[in-house]
């Protein structure tokens, strides 16, 4: 797959979905956005819940407006959170990638400018699969 040459307007998109980030129990804002082959960018943030398991983080908001609007193409997915070091996808979001972009190049940032270039094998080498390695899904 063709790498990204500048992923600076894709961390912008997730900077700016961060800032939408609704979170009042943890207060720890995270934005997301991930773009399509045909160029098209949809954003996600956490939103919390008092119940907090229903809690969904960014990651998957936007991994899951961009498939229910059609778009299964994705090429690259962008993270913001604060931290010493780009945000580490949690479990849950690194499997929905395996499901849904796993070819994805994967950009984690922060919002003073660290970034760093990963991918889905590097962040989740056996991804849980229901079906028989090397089968896809029905
Ligand atoms: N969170 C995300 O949005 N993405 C992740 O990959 C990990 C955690 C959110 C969920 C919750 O609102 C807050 O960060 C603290 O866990």
């Amino acid at each position: 797959m063709e790498e990204l040459a500048d992923p600076r307007g894709l961390v912008q998109s997730a900077t700016h979905a961060r800032g939408l980030a609704y979170c009042p129990y943890s207060g720890f804002a995270v934005g997301a956005a991930v773009l399509t082959g045909q160029g098209r960018v949809f954003t996600g943030c956490n939103i919390e819940n008092a119940a907090y398991s229903n809690t969904v983080c960014a990651e998957r908001v936007a991994l899951y407006k961009a498939v229910s609007e059609g778009c299964t193409d994705i090429v690259a997915v962008a993270v913001v959170a604060e931290g010493p070091a780009g945000p580490r996808p949690c479990g849950s979001c690194l499997q929905v990638l395996a499901e849904l972009a796993p070819r994805a190049e994967i950009f984690l940032a922060t919002p003073d400018g660290c970034l760093e270039r990963t991918t889905l094998p590097e962040l989740l080498p056996q991804p849980f699969r229901y079906r028989a390695r090397n089968e896809g899904p029905r």
